[in-house]
């Protein structure tokens, strides 16, 4: 529960049970905003303990982003609250690496419904929750594969594309009503998210170097409080690559791509 009549403000931060969201949501409690922190697994409870650990109000909500019932149950979540919505971090995403020959196309089109159509869900409610309000932040998380075909991991990178440009898009049209929207593009970061992708036998499994999801989020979080448009999560080679990106032919940044996410024998 948060109070309805406090006067602190308030955050949303999807997938916010571990990686770059429960580091993001932690610069929010830092930053003396309460919370509504979600995940999909148990571990979003144990999550949410640790963020009220730094004395801010944490409502944990436990949903399935890749329907439209998690969706709601997420925002009926907001709603109840009875407070505006000064942030939200729509971050919540996963990939599936391995040939598009083999991948399954269930998995596939789940990938979708929670990396693209969730995040069209709910910035809907978001959006017209703030642009009434005349305020508030909104944290789009897309990712370095938005700048290049993904092969080996197919579908991913289209739906980090699309959330880029609609964030970009959005951002546009809520402008004129007070509420400033930012992209979070990290590239290869350390999480759980590739060993959940199944891509421990390629070029992104445990031996690679990534980037530290403490600084990746620092980076968004400044981002998003400096009201930029879109911000590169990661270190500056990895800066160096988002921007010499704008520039390669997308069939060079493909096979570049195929021989790092190409599922080893
Ligand atoms: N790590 C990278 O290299 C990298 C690079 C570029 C972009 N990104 C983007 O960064 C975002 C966060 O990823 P991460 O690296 O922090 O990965 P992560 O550690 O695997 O965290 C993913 C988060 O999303 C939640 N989630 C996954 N499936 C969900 C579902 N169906 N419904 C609701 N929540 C769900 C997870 O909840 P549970 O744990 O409770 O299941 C978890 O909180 C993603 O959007 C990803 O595309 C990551």
């Amino acid at each position: 529960m948060t109070d309805p009549a406090s006067p602190r403000p308030l955050a949303l931060v999807t997938g916010a049970s571990s990686g770059i969201g429960y580091q993001l949501a932690l610069l929010f409690a830092i930053n003396g905003f309460d919370l509504i922190a979600t995940g999909r697994s148990e571990k979003t409870d144990k999550a949410a303990a640790d963020l009220a650990a730094h004395g801010t109000d944490v409502v944990p909500v436990r949903a399935d982003l890749a329907t439209r019932d998690g969706v709601e149950t997420v925002w009926n979540a907001v709603e109840k609250t009875g407070r505006p919505l000064d942030a939200a971090v729509l971050n919540a995403g996963r990939s599936i690496g391995g040939g598009f020959l083999d991948t399954d196309l269930d998995d596939e089109l789940s990938l979708i419904d929670l990396n693209v159509t969730s995040v069209v869900h709910l910035a809907k409610h978001v959006a017209r929750h703030m642009a009434a309000n005349g305020k508030g932040r909104i944290l789009i998380t897309s990712s370095l594969s938005a700048t290049l075909p993904t092969p080996y991991e197919t579908v991913y990178g289209p739906s980090r594309a699309f959330t880029r440009m609609f964030a970009l898009g959005l951002r546009e049209e809520l402008k004129e009503h007070g509420v400033s929207v930012t992209t979070l593009m990290p590239g290869a970061t350390d999480s759980d998210f590739h060993a959940r992708a199944g891509m421990n036998n390629t070029t992104f499994g445990a031996g690679m170097k990534k980037n530290s999801r403490k600084d990746v989020a620092r980076q968004g979080f400044l981002a998003l409080m400096n009201g930029q448009a879109e911000v590169v999560g990661g270190d500056a080679a990895t800066r160096r690559t988002a921007w010499k990106n704008r520039f390669l032919p997308e069939t060079l940044k493909a096979a570049r791509h195929a021989r790092s996410a190409k599922p080893r024998d």
